[in-house]
C-alpha cells in the first residue's frame, strides 16, 4: 500500500508540468467567466453554435485579438482580416484561386465549410486557414510560444479559459476563441432587418425587388432567388451549380467545387450558396470573383445562365425589365449592416 502510494507520487511529480519552470504563473489574474449576450432581435434565432461554443465575454475578446493578429501567419505578414476584410463584408481577399467567403452569419452554419464544403467543422476550417500555405501558412509550434511569451496574451487566455500557467496556452484555446469571435458576426441592423422588425418601410423600388426576390407579388415576375438565398443569412447552406460556367461535360469545369470532395459527378461545378448579407460591400462576386459589379450578377441571373445536367431547375431566363432588375439590386442593397464592423466587440482592437 505504502509502496504503491510512493510510486504514484513519483509518477505525478515526473508527469505534471512544472509550474516553476519555463511558464509564467497566472493564478493571480482573476478567472470569472461571464456569458456573452448576443442580444439578438426577437425574429433572429441564436446561431447553431451557441451550445457547442458557449460564448464568454473574455473568449470573444481573445478571439477578436487573434482574428486581427498577424502573428498567426508565417513571418507575421497577414491576419484573418487581410482576406476577411471588415469593410468588404468580411470577404474580399483571395486564397487558393478562390474568393474569400464572407464570415457574416457563419455561426448559422454547422458543417461543410469552404466553397466546396471540405472542412467538416468550424474548428477544422480555422485550423486549415492558419496552417495552409495559401492562407496564413502559420506553424502552431512557432505561434504558441509567441503568445506564451507575450505580456498581454497570457492574461487574455487566463481570463478566457482559466489556465493557471502560460504553458497551458495551446492551439485548441486559440481555435475556440476565434470560433467564439466568428459567432458574434451576425448582421442585424440593415435596412432589411429594420423592415422585418417593423421599424421602417422599404422604398417602392426596394419593395418591388423584395417581392421578386421572395416571389411575394403575383403582379411581378418571380426572380427565384429565395429557393437558394433565404433569411436570416440569405443562404440555404447547401451546394448548387447556378450556371455561371458554360460546359459540355463535367471535366470542363475549371474548378470541380463540391465534386472534388464527394467524387460524385453531379456535384462537379457545384459551390456553396454564399450568404448575401452585406453583399453590396463586396467588390467581386462568385467563387472565382468573375463579376465586378453587383448589377452584372443580376444581369447574369436574368439571362438564366448556362444549362447543364446538374444545373439547378430553379434557374431559367427571367425576362426582367430594366426597372425590375434595378429593383432586385435595390433590395440587395438593403442587406448591408454598416454597424457590424464598427461594433466595439468586432472592430480591430489595435
Ligand atoms: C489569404 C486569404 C485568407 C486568409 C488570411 C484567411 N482566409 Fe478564411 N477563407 C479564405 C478563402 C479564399 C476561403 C474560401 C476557401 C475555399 O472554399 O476554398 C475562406 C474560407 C473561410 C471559412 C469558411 C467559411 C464558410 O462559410 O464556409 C472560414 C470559417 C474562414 N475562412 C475563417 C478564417 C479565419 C478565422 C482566418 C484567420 C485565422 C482566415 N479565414 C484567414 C481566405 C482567407
Ligand atoms: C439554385 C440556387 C440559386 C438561386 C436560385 C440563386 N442563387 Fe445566387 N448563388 C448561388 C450559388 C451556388 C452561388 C455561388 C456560385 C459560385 O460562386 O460558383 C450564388 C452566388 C450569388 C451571388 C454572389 C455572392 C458572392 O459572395 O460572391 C449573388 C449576389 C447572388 N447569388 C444573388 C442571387 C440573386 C439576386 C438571385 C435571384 C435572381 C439568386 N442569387 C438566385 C445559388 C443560387
Amino acid at each position: 500500500m505504502k509502496l504503491y502510494y510512493w510510486i504514484w507520487v513519483l509518477f505525478f511529480i515526473r508527469c505534471t508540468p512544472d509550474d516553476s519552470g519555463p511558464g509564467r504563473d497566472l493564478t493571480g489574474v482573476r478567472y470569472e467567466p461571464v456569458p456573452y449576450e448576443l442580444k439578438l432581435p426577437e425574429y433572429l434565432e441564436p446561431p447553431t453554435w451557441t451550445e457547442e461554443h458557449p460564448l464568454t465575454k473574455s473568449g470573444v475578446i481573445l478571439g477578436r485579438a487573434l482574428f486581427y493578429d498577424s502573428r498567426l501567419s508565417s513571418n507575421s505578414t497577414k491576419s484573418c482580416a487581410t482576406c476577411h476584410r471588415p469593410k468588404e463584408g468580411f470577404s474580399g481577399g483571395k486564397g487558393g484561386g478562390r474568393m474569400t467567403l464572407s464570415l457574416i452569419n457563419v455561426g448559422y452554419d454547422h458543417d461543410n465549410y469552404g466553397w466546396d464544403g471540405r472542412w467538416p467543422t468550424i474548428e477544422s476550417a480555422i485550423d486549415n486557414m492558419i496552417q495552409e500555405s495559401t492562407y496564413l501558412q502559420g506553424e502552431w509550434s512557432e505561434i504558441i510560444p509567441l503568445f506564451q511569451e507575450d505580456t498581454l496574451y497570457p492574461i487574455l487566455f487566463r481570463k478566457a479559459y482559466g489556465i493557471s500557467n502560460t504553458t497551458q496556452i495551446d492551439k485548441e484555446h486559440c481555435i475556440n476563441a476565434i470560433a467564439q469571435f466568428l459567432q458574434i458576426l451576425i448582421a442585424r441592423n440593415s435596412k432589411y432587418d429594420r423592415v422585418v422588425a417593423g421599424n421602417t418601410f422599404f422604398s417602392p423600388i426596394e419593395q418591388d425587388g423584395a417581392d421578386m426576390f421572395f416571389d411575394a407579388n403575383p403582379l411581378l415576375p418571380d426572380a427565384e432567388c429565395a429557393h437558394c438565398h433565404i433569411p436570416p443569412s440569405f443562404t440555404i447552406r447547401s451546394f448548387a451549380n447556378n450556371g455561371i460556367d458554360s460546359v459540355n461535360r463535367y471535366s470542363d469545369f475549371k474548378d470541380a467545387g463540391r465534386g472534388a470532395v464527394t467524387h460524385l459527378a453531379l456535384d462537379t461545378g457545384r459551390f456553396k450558396i454564399p450568404t448575401l448579407r452585406n453583399i453590396a460591400e463586396r467588390k467581386q462576386f462568385m467563387h472565382d470573383g468573375r463579376f465586378i459589379q453587383l448589377s452584372d450578377v443580376i444581369s447574369f441571373y436574368n439571362s438564366g445562365g448556362h444549362r447543364f445536367e446538374n444545373y439547378s431547375n430553379y434557374l431559367h431566363p427571367l425576362h426582367l425589365s430594366e426597372y425590375q432588375q434595378k429593383a432586385v439590386l435595390s433590395f440587395l442593397y438593403t442587406l448591408t449592416d454598416t454597424t457590424l464592423r464598427v461594433n466595439p466587440d468586432i472592430a480591430p482592437p489595435f
